[in-house]
């Protein structure tokens, strides 16, 4: 039998009311930036609420375009604002919410693969875990402790050399 490589993925699921004010307000305001995404095509719209270890929030929210794959998540617009707004700050948290227009509301989030890819570079240079919240507009809300969680087996720096 060959060896098996096995990793779970661990997720904790949280109702709003047991989230601390920290994380709420988060999850609060990347619900309120998801408002403002540009989404006419998939009427899907994200936002991501990026929070810093000096406190400070920046935001992002999905952006598409005609020419389909020239749009970007949520996730990358706000990683990508943070780093290059702030790029000595480190990340500690994210709140993703999806605001699904034409159904349903507890439609969660799950980052895509080229979101967790760019988002667990930003936290493996940093050495600290990012925490991941998700929910859709409304019900609960799914944590993850950190972007390895969500990709464990990722491509990386060292692979380059
Ligand atoms: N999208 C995000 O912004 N973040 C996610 O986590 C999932 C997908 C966007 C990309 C596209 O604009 C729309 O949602 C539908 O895929």
């Amino acid at each position: 039998m060959p060896k098996e490589i096995k990793k779970e993925l661990s997720l904790r699921v949280f109702h709003k009311d047991e989230l601390d004010e920290e994380v709420r307000l988060l999850v609060d305001k990347a619900r309120h930036t998801a408002n403002n995404a540009r989404a006419p095509y998939s009427n899907f719209k994200v936002g991501a609420a990026v929070l810093l270890e000096d406190g400070k929030v920046v935001l992002g929210n999905n952006q598409e375009n005609a020419a389909y794959p020239a749009g970007l998540c949520a996730e990358r617009v706000a990683f990508f604002a943070a780093s290059a707004n702030h790029p000595k700050s480190k990340i500690l948290k994210v709140a993703i919410v999806a605001l699904q227009m034409d159904a349903n509301e507890n439609n969660i989030p799950a980052p895509c693969g080229s979101c967790r890819q760019v988002m667990s570079e930003y936290e493996v240079e940093q050495n600290t875990p990012i925490e991941v919240y998700l929910t859709g507009g409304k019900g609960d809300i799914l944590m993850s402790e950190s972007i390895d969680n969500l990709l464990p087996f990722k491509f990386s720096v060292e692979q380059l050399s």
